[in-house]
């Protein structure tokens, strides 16, 4: 599978695509690079787990690599010799690929510059400190041989595009196949912080808390994403406005019953079923807090 994009530079000066057939990008238009950091390779404590000497990571939609490249860059810049057990799931392999050039490449360090070159090639690589596997195809099948393989993670980087555009990778019955990678104590990072994803979460059994805004407060933006665990533990807790919005119609979870809907298909079921909620409007809640 390939599909068509468009180079894009964000505001912190690193490139993404523009998928034309998601119409959407590959990253925050406020960095490529910033984003990889902040909402996935600090959010998930990486330092600390791999002071152990090892890790495993899941990157759920590796497109050009950054969220994986970015955690390696600060895993190894912590922990040289830290082993890196890795797992990637990604559909078009080619937009890695595409990612190759200096434009994309130069954001990192030659060892990971590296493995993004291998991981491109040959889906896989082996050397005394990282022990990496893309597995190519639908993220709902390839999950599957995941969890059957028994991969247990200390971090998901969990970056579909958005449940808009790419509802599949957004339902409770996906997030269930993705937490049982989920390792007692792992942490599951995403950029969204959308009550309908945040309550599909909730459905697996998992606690959340938020990615806070930081100096970085934007009109209408109330987080930067949300953090997942089993335990709770050191989450940053969700605000009462990001409470009170898990009560909304908004927070009505997607659906994919057999994980072999269509996009539209899962919109439609979704959309039936905000219909018949009696939860408070989304709308009101907005107005309430003074969202516009
Ligand atoms: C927002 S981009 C990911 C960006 C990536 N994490 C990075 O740092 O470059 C979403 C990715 O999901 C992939 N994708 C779309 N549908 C998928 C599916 N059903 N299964 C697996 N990957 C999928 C796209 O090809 C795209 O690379």
């Amino acid at each position: 599978m390939t599909g068509t994009w468009k180079p894009q530079q964000t505001a912190d000066g690193s490139f993404t695509f523009f998928s034309e057939e998601f119409g959407e990008a590959f990253h925050s238009r406020h960095g490529a690079k910033s984003e990889a950091f902040e909402k996935f390779a600090q959010a998930t404590d990486l330092v600390a787990t791999a002071a152990s000497g090892s890790i495993r990571l899941l990157d759920v939609c590796y497109g050009l690599g950054y969220n994986t490249a970015a955690a390696l860059e600060v895993i190894w810049a912590a922990h040289p010799t830290c082993i890196v057990e890795w797992a990637g799931l990604e559909l078009d392999e080619t937009v890695a690929i595409a990612a190759l050039t200096p434009d994309y490449l130069q954001l990192w360090s030659t060892p990971v510059q590296q493995a993004l070159t291998t991981i491109a090639h040959t889906h896989q690589v082996q050397t005394p400190t990282l022990n990496a596997h893309l597995r190519l195809g639908d993220a709902r099948q390839t999950i599957q041989t995941l969890v059957a393989d028994g991969f247990q993670a200390d971090a998901i980087f969990f970056d579909p595009f958005s449940p808009r555009r790419c509802p599949q990778l957004w339902t409770v019955e996906f997030f269930t196949w993705v937490a049982r990678c989920l390792a007692s104590t792992g942490r599951l990072a995403t950029y969204s912080r959308s009550a309908a994803v945040r309550s599909a979460l909730l459905a697996t059994g998992l606690a959340i808390g938020t990615i806070p805004l930081g100096d970085r407060a934007l009109p209408h933006e109330w987080s930067q994403g949300t953090i997942a665990s089993w335990d709770g533990r050191s989450l940053h807790p969700l605000s009462p406005m990001e409470q009170e919005h898990l009560q909304t119609r908004a927070a009505i979870p997607l659906r994919d019953p057999q994980l072999t809907d269509t996009a539209a298909q899962i919109h439609a079921r979704h959309q039936q079923e905000q219909q018949q909620s009696t939860c408070e409007s989304t709308s009101s809640w907005r107005r309430r807090w003074g969202i516009e």
